[in-house]
């Protein structure tokens, strides 16, 4: 299929749609006929019923913890070792431990980042590693029935790129039914740019709730929670609340309905797919040629270096890694016209606007940081 083209009229329309949405109005304090547009469109992506929106990452998985306290009557969070769930109390724990702190692999010790989060709030939040069920389950018998959720981001995407083992997702939301817990999906990052339907779809595990944000909104402040019927409806009951002035606010309903409906459209997904094999195959044999202990990982819109031979697991193999290089290749890009998010823990995100020739900058930029380093 041929790329869309940077003159595409996906950008135009995508334009023109949120400056037609500015000049009818920008907030009316209550529902739009397009949040049901944008809902049934989740819905269908991610086969959940029901739908709220909110303004951020952070608001969608505070909504999403807050449900899942709400329909469990329990109050115990599980949440891997060095996610990032946003900057809300709740899951603001073990987000980049120091290693002096962080306990023993097999029973990480919850850590706070970041002063002013309560003691209290920190306790509720038992910290697991990443893809190790037996830790998991052994988590869960100890806590036996405290335990509201488990929260995951389906790939960890916030210590570059961590796939779960085969099966690893699916035994999860297993292992939480059994213990009458929830399982919840982090999505902010992976929902909508791994997949048309996120890790839901490209791992085939439904959680009781997602949380999203980010690639939803075409670039506008957003965010969406949905979930199973029965957990959504306490909302409707006055036993959960979910509220927000700029919920569902219009402008950017109108951009995510855009983005949704006519910007990443099925072809979007086949160029994202092509220019990912692109980037994979271009940046794999850079690093074969000059023997690099380094491997790339790309999945559609997503993906990164990981700057060590061996796959990585978990934050405990993360912290093997010398960040020199991700920082020196952050340099090497950034002077060769590739401006990427800064920091070593960053991967990136493709556009529809990307080209082949864009991410084949990337490959030689990468070729030329390669041949210094084996100089
Ligand atoms: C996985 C994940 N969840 C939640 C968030 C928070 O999103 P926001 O910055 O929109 O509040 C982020 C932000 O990077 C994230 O990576």
């Amino acid at each position: 299929m041929p790329p869309p083209s940077r003159s595409s009229s996906t950008t135009a329309r995508a334009a023109a749609s949120g400056t037609s949405q500015a000049a009818r109005g920008t907030h009316f304090a209550q529902p739009v006929a397009d949040d049901a547009v944008v809902a049934q469109e989740l819905s269908r992506r991610f086969h959940q019923p029901q739908w709220r929106f909110t303004n951020s990452g952070t608001e969608s998985t505070l909504d999403a913890v807050r449900l899942a306290r709400g329909f469990t009557g329990r109050d115990r969070l599980i949440k891997i070792e060095a996610s990032y769930h946003g900057h809300h109390d709740a899951l603001l724990v073990s987000v980049e431990p120091p290693a002096d702190k962080m306990g023993p692999a097999d029973a990480p010790v919850s850590v706070p980042y970041s002063g002013g989060t309560p003691l209290t709030v920190v306790e509720l939040v038992t910290v697991v590693p990443f893809t190790n069920l037996e830790i998991l389950e052994r988590t869960l018998q100890k806590h036996l029935g405290e335990v509201a959720a488990i929260i995951v981001e389906p790939v960890m995407m916030n210590i570059g790129i961590v796939l779960p083992d085969e099966g690893y997702l699916a035994s999860v939301k297993d292992l939480a039914h059994r213990h009458g817990a929830l399982l919840i999906f982090d999505e902010v990052k992976t929902g909508c740019t791994i997949a048309a339907g996120g890790a839901t779809e490209r791992f085939g595990v439904t959680p009781d709730l997602v949380a999203l944000a980010k690639a939803i909104g075409g670039g506008l402040p957003c965010g969406a929670v949905g979930g199973r019927a029965d957990i959504m409806s306490t909302i409707d009951e006055h036993k959960v609340v979910q509220i927000g002035t700029f919920n569902g606010n219009p402008l950017t309903i109108a951009a995510s309905k855009t983005t949704l409906t006519k910007v990443l459209t099925p072809q979007a997904y086949a160029h994202f797919d092509a220019l990912a094999e692109a980037l994979e195959g271009g940046l794999r044999k850079v690093i074969d040629d000059y023997e690099l202990p380094f491997h790339p990982i790309a999945l559609a819109a997503r993906g990164c270096v990981t700057y060590r031979k061996e796959r990585v697991r978990n934050y405990r193999d993360y912290l093997t890694i010398d960040k020199k290089y991700a920082y020196l290749s952050w340099l090497y890009q950034c002077n060769r016209g590739v401006l990427m998010a800064p920091g070593a823990e960053e991967n990136w995100t493709l556009s529809v606007q990307h080209s082949e020739d864009d991410v084949l900058r990337y490959v030689r930029n990468f070729g030329e940081m390669a041949k210094a380093l084996s100089a």
